[in-house]
């Protein structure tokens, strides 16, 4: 429903977007994630045809970005990061308003406005100028222009970055509602966002996907990855290879350290594995005087951490995030 390959976006000199691909099927909700400056709003505005692209090619519907904006501006429905606010309009008026710019019919648009309201629970606040409304409120109306014209994609831009946590509940619940019958691309800089809205997460940082899962194989992948701290009186860089071929073991790490004297290692295990009396009898039997091991379980946040930090600089920058 949504194809995006090699996609690149220069504002001047600054690359926002550096050859993103990632597609999207019909009746999908895909959660796009990245930390704030990632190029999560510069790649929605360019698959909703409101700025161009530098390179690479989008479709959405079946429609080109570039070629068929007019057409692709007809399949979605879009909720920019800041929507606009009509503040001096009541409710119905701009939905009204909204659903005759997007292509409705005359003739379809009380019904399509009406269903719109209901499905975002906004009936009881047509005749309220949108001025008046609380955030949450105002949020829906938003998400009920991008649906009025019931297009078969819905772009939504961080839906519920400003509400309360209890009007967060609720539009992730009305987002949930709209999968299956609409395909939904949302981005958030928050993780529970995903999980609680989404089946598949793309994960975007400086303007590159760095990972891309469904939600349950990036928690099984990662969530129950088991990482070991190792702490010995001797230098065990001599023994990391070894290390590193025994089953179950992903990575190694050196690791800093404040006591002189003292060396870590970081030993990240696939879920399940239990090599500690293993690492153990191999750094007893190499003389290195063991002071500590350590296990702890990766969660799913130090997961997406690690995810939007993966590069071959990765030890590195998984020394600086520990403590000893
Ligand atoms: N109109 C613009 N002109 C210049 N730079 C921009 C513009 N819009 C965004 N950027 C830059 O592009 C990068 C990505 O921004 P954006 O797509 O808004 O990220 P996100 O939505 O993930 O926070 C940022 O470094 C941002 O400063
Ligand atoms: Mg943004």
């Amino acid at each position: 429903m949504i194809e995006v390959s090699n996609l690149v976006k220069k504002y001047n000199e600054r690359t926002a977007v550096s050859g993103v691909s990632f597609s999207v099927k019909k009746g999908e909700i895909l959660g796009f994630l990245g930390p704030n400056g990632a190029g999560k709003s510069t790649t929605m505005k360019i698959l909703s045809a409101f700025i161009e692209a530098s390179a690479g090619t989008v479709t959405v519907n079946g429609f080109n970005v570039a070629s068929e904006p007019r057409k692709v501006k007809a399949s979605i429905g879009y909720l920019p990061e800041n929507p606009p606010v009509y503040t001096g309009m009541e409710v119905e008026s701009y939905l009204r308003f909204a659903a005759r710019i997007h292509g409705v019919e005359k003739t379809n648009v009380k019904k399509s406005v009406e269903a719109a309201m209901e499905k975002c629970g906004i009936s009881d606040v047509r005749n309220r100028l949108i001025g008046n409304l609380s955030k949450g409120y105002r949020q829906r109306v938003g998400l009920a222009q991008a649906i009025a014209h019931n297009p078969p994609v819905l772009i939504l831009d961080e839906p519920t970055v400003g509400l309360d946590p209890r009007q967060i509940i609720e539009i992730r619940n009305l987002i949930q509602s709209l999968g299956g019958e609409h395909t939904v691309i949302l981005s958030t800089h928050i993780l529970p966002e995903v999980q609680a809205t989404c089946s598949r997460v793309v994960v975007i940082d400086k303007g590159k996907v760095v990972a891309e899962d469904t939600l349950d194989g990036i928690a099984a992948r990662m969530q129950s990855n088991a990482r070991l701290t190792i702490t010995t009186a001797k230098d065990p860089k001599n023994l990391l290879p070894e290390i590193q071929k025994l089953d179950g073991v992903v990575s190694t790490s050196v690791g800093k350290t404040a006591t002189e004297g003292e060396f870590v290692v970081y030993v990240e295990c696939q879920k399940g594995s239990d090599i500690r009396s293993m690492i153990s009898e191999k750094i007893v039997h190499a003389n290195l005087s063991l002071l500590g091991l350590f296990q702890e379980k990766l969660s799913l946040e130090d997961a997406f951490v690690r995810l939007i930090t993966v590069d071959e600089n990765l030890d590195f920058k998984r020394e600086d995030t520990q403590h000893v």
